[in-house]
């Protein structure tokens, strides 16, 4: 409606500069509560973990004021500064890093209008990279991962995404160095993990027919005729795109069983130059049974198996959301230094008959990063109800340090694009972080007046730490933190 149009192509803040100030800085109007930081009890003496990224806040009975929030817990890096010294022995180093990492489940309230953490939470929970979890699907007991069915621990987990069914995916992404640090087994990492918020002693589930790779992310949707899809970008130089669609329908009276579709069904990669997604599907390629042993084998080698059957190397694949007004697929192509892309992209993909489930696409570069649209990098995305885009950048710290390309667009941060109206395509900047810090993981309550993000690795550059780069935010030494923005 056009009513709809005048609301959805303007900003709802006064846009800021760019900014180089150690502070979260917001529009007029807008305040923040730092609900988790580094270190904090989360309620039953376990502690909130390092690298906070995905938020996913599901409501309690309903309520944009009372509920759960997921925080991924991503890697520790320039954390270690602060865990351990130098001559602390490694098993210990390697125990304290695995905790930090993982997920955390808090309970969280607006009480007389400040977000606060509840303590003493039933739902109050730690998955590290020691919490034992289930495989699912057609690589689970399979010869590659050593026909194990079970697997210890999740880490590396970037952002991921919500079921139709109130659990978490969380996205299993840099995993090598950690696992090879650790002695881990790497075909038990880079899955997509399902766990339930709800449920404290549920076992969370790595579901192998999503495919292993460096996942970033899982936007999930339907079909028209009612399966599962789950859009997926694999975060590296010249990684591809990825689509799984599940075999059955999906059945909103099954509540959290329909976990079961996520174990069955096909998975494909995107061709961009044809427009077609092509099966990883052994039983659908001569190419891929000729090299790969079982279909498991295919999930386990998935970027090989994509390579094979001609998939289109991207420049970095982020996040990826689906539009709620018109079903269109945005990805964020972030950058890739190595070809000279230096500030990314936004593709928008149009599915054949508007069904997610179809097997051509046509697509087009909705925004472009640069001087000209005024951000550079982007990583999160997250639509709102009105279907404007909002975009979260990931300048790496030790470029934005030197002068060089990216020196005018100063710290990350998150902007706002409308996606119709005349000022579609156009960006506003809503916020700008804390020093060498990234804002990740955005996800509004469901009545938009507060968006949750987790401030991801503030100071990271830093070298000594009785001297940070920054003290962000309590004024000492810098801690990862989620906070609730308030003032929508
Ligand atoms: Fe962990 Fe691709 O960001
Ligand atoms: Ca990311
Ligand atoms: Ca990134
Ligand atoms: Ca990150």
């Amino acid at each position: 409606t056009d009513a709809f149009k005048k609301m959805a192509q303007r900003p709802p803040f006064r846009p800021i500069s760019p900014s180089d100030q150690d502070k979260l800085l917001l529009p007029p109007g807008f305040q923040y509560d730092v609900i988790a930081a580094w270190g904090d009890d989360i309620g039953n003496g376990e502690k909130f973990g390092y690298n906070c990224d995905l938020t996913v806040y599901f409501p309690i009975k309903g309520s944009s004021e009372h509920g759960l929030l997921w925080v991924n817990h991503e890697y520790v890096g320039s954390g270690a500064l602060w865990m351990y010294t130098a001559d602390t022995p490694d098993a210990r180093k390697h125990a304290i890093e695995q905790y930090n990492v993982g997920g955390s489940v808090i309970e969280i309230k607006k009480t007389d209008g400040k977000w606060k953490l509840v303590k003493e939470s039933r739902y109050a929970r730690r998955i590290t990279a020691n919490t034992m979890m289930d495989l699912t699907g057609p690589a689970c007991g399979d010869a590659t991962v050593g026909h194990v069915t079970e697997v210890k621990g999740t880490f590396a987990n970037c952002s991921g995404g919500r079921t139709l069914w109130n659990t978490v995916l969380s996205c299993e992404e840099n995993f090598e160095e950690d696992a090879a640090r650790w002695g881990r087994n790497s075909t038990h990492y880079g899955w997509v993990v399902e766990v339930d918020p709800f449920d404290p002693t549920s076992k969370p589930r790595k579901h192998t027919a999503l495919g292993r790779f460096a996942h970033e992310n899982a936007a999930m949707t339907l079909s028209k005729d009612g399966r599962l899809v789950v859009y997926m970008g694999d975060d590296s130089n010249d990684q591809y795109f990825y689509k799984f669609v599940s075999a059955e329908k999906y059945q909103p009276a099954l509540g959290k069983a329909n976990h079961t579709l996520l174990s069955r069904g096909t998975l494909y990669v995107a061709n961009l130059g044809d427009g077609v997604w092509v099966p990883l599907d052994l039983e659908r390629s001569p190419a891929l049974k000729a090299k790969f042993a079982t279909q498991g084998d295919v999930l386990v080698h998935a970027r090989d198996a994509a390579k094979l059957v001609g998939a289109t190397p991207l420049d970095r694949p982020e996040d990826v959301e689906v539009n709620p007004r018109d079903g269109s697929v945005y990805l964020a192509l972030t950058n890739n230094t190595k070809h000279g892309n230096f500030h990314g992209q936004i593709l928008r993909l149009m599915e054949a008959g508007d069904d997610a489930a179809a097997e051509r696409f046509i697509f087009e570069v909705f925004a472009v990063g640069g001087r000209q649209s005024g951000f550079s990098c982007p990583d999160n995305l997250l639509f709102d109800k009105q279907g404007n885009l909002w975009v979260c950048t990931d300048i790496s710290s030790s470029k934005l340090n030197q002068a060089n390309t990216y020196e005018t667009f100063k710290n990350n941060g998150i902007f706002f694009i409308a996606t119709q109206g005349r000022q579609a395509g156009e960006a506003f900047q809503f916020a700008s972080g804390p020093r060498e810090a990234e804002m990740t993981g955005p996800d509004f309550t469901p009545d938009q007046r507060t968006l949750f993000i987790a401030v991801q690795h503030p100071g990271e550059e830093t070298q000594d730490p009785q001297n940070p780069t920054s003290h962000w935010p309590y004024g000492d030494m810098p801690r990862p933190a989620v906070v609730a923005i308030r003032g929508f």
